[in-house]
């Protein structure tokens, strides 16, 4: 599922993010991008990252 038009980012590659050690909204923004153009993806970006960081 797409979160971030923007860039076409996927639920997918913010989980993987996560699983290769980003913790936080701000790294998952550098490594990918997400949320640093219109930020409409964020609030849902943050809830994919918390999700998985508890299933860590
Ligand atoms: Fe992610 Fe616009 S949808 S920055």
């Amino acid at each position: 599922m797409y979160v971030c038009l923007c860039h076409a980012i996927t639920d997918t590659q913010i989980r993987q993010a996560v699983s290769q050690g980003d913790t936080s909204l701000k790294e998952v923004r550098q490594r990918l991008g997400v949320g640093d153009q219109c930020g409409k993806c964020s609030r849902m970006a943050m809830q994919i990252i918390q999700q998985q960081l508890e299933l860590e």
